[in-house]
């Protein structure tokens, strides 16, 4: 009998399923799934089915022989699993818009990962992340967790050090997306190349060097902000508008997330101007949802359409899927990732969460070491990085104190008494789901 290979997706119902299912169904040589368990809740039944369906139909299509299973019940699902991804949302769409208004309407940054609205999302994530674990550690002890939940990094360090679970591997697109898409500017293959990635998810920097060993890192910052053409770099960020000048003196390639921190007060003016027509990011993308599930629905349709493209989550599926076949065959793909900082960026305690350039063996991910960064980047990520395990912290205790303490030095966030409103506010819009802070 064929060997059981069984992955589980917690947050199955997600519009990026068929990414996954079509990095899958790409693998399947080296990464023979024999069963794949779509779980998510009940508010989000109906979409699981319709994308659960859409997924066995993209099976089939390809001819291999899995099993994709719909369940709303997660421990049926997660028993003997070998992988488990998350991809959920806590409190869905409805939350992210709660998380981007609520800043906004205070004259700050509205956004999922970053500023107030990304401390929230935390808040909601990690005691159910923490959950999940608990049910690992039961149900599947020897499986890996593969987390694409937001925000990354945050939910990643959560499991390490509050869930005591090693096995887990943070995934963000932006790497991927950067490889890609640099290599193309410096015209080299991308396997030609050694991109090496360090900081925190959402707040890193990178070099560059090709095969002979010149590093083409200032070159590239040329190409990318000294000639004027700027260009999209993720759906969901619309304008890169960092500037030569700023970039230039790093001698490291920032990612596009440092857009709101260093152009604040331009990312505010645009996305506020852009509220006034399409309404917040979450908004847009639940609109870009309802055009995908009207697809999805379609019985003929057993291929990923290329509307998900208007996702900001672009190539997530080469991350989880070759992650997931490199941890499985000790390929050793190298991919940046976000795991146990074990020393290898020497401005952070070792036991947080970075996003580095890793080694992804059957052991999991083993850092290429970084090293220390100049002053420049070193403030800005050391102060994000205690933001971070403030919040965490506070994910975990409910203590209103530590999380005005996580609100407090956020650069996105108006200090004083306008933290506190938002907090107060936010604690009360998403009550339902952050019990610790209402024992
Ligand atoms: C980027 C980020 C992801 C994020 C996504 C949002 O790709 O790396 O962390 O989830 O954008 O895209 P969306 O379409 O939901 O705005």
């Amino acid at each position: 009998m064929r060997k059981s290979l069984k992955v589980v997706t917690i947050g199955g119902g997600s519009s990026y399923t068929p990414e996954l299912i079509e990095g899958f169904i790409k693998r399947y040589e080296e990464f023979p799934l024999t069963d794949l368990w779509l779980v998510d809740i009940e508010a989000g039944k109906e979409k699981l089915e319709i994308v659960g369906a859409m997924a066995q139909r993209m099976v089939k299509a390809a001819g291999i022989d899995c099993t994709v299973h719909l369940t709303l019940d997660r421990r049926e699902a997660l028993k003997n699993a070998d992988f488990v991804t998350t991809q959920l949302r806590a409190g869905q769409l409805s939350a992210r818009v709660l998380d981007e208004r609520i800043p906004l309407s205070h004259g700050m940054i509205g956004q999922e990962t970053n500023g107030a609205g990304g401390i929230f999302n935390a808040l909601r994530t990690v005691p159910v992340i923490l959950d999940i674990v608990e049910d690992m550690k039961e149900l599947c002890p020897d499986a890996w967790l593969i987390n694409f939940a937001n925000p990354a990094g945050m939910v990643t360090e959560a499991v390490l050090r509050y869930g005591n679970w090693p096995k887990v591997v943070g995934l963000c697109n932006i790497p991927v997306n950067a490889v890609v898409n640099e290599a193309e500017l410096l015209g080299e293959a991308p396997e030609k190349l050694f991109f090496q990635f360090a900081g925190i998810n959402h707040m890193h920097w990178h070099t560059v060097m090709d095969s002979k060993g010149v590093d083409r890192t200032d070159e590239l910052i040329k190409l990318m902000y000294g000639t004027g053409t700027n260009t999209e770099i993720v759906a969901n960020i619309k304008d890169n508008n960092l500037i030569f000048e700023q970039v230039e003196n790093l001698h490291m390639v920032p990612c596009p997330y440092h857009n709101y921190y260093y152009h604040t007060d331009k990312m505010l003016a645009e996305e506020l101007a852009d509220f006034e027509v399409n309404g917040t990011r979450a908004e847009k993308v639940k609109q870009i949802e309802a055009e995908l599930f009207a697809l999805y629905k379609d019985p003929q349709l057993d291929y990923k359409p290329k509307q998900l493209a208007e996702r900001g989550g672009a190539r997530y599926s080469e991350a989880a899927c070759e992650t997931i076949t490199s941890i499985y065959n000790d390929k050793r793909t190298t991919m940046t990732v976000s795991t146990r900082n074990n020393g290898t960026v020497k401005d952070l305690p070792d036991d947080c969460a970075v996003e580095v350039t890793c080694t992804l063996t059957g052991n999991g991910p083993v850092p290429y070491n970084f090293g220390s960064f100049k002053p420049q980047e070193r403030g800005l990520l050391q102060l994000m990085k205690a933001m971070e395990q403030l919040t965490i912290e506070a994910a975990v205790t409910g203590d209103r104190g530590t999380l005005l303490q996580a609100l407090t030095i956020n650069p996105l966030v108006t200090s004083g008494d306008v933290a506190k409103q938002v907090m107060e506010e936010m604690l009360e819009a998403h009550k339902e789901f952050l019990p610790a802070f209402f024992k």
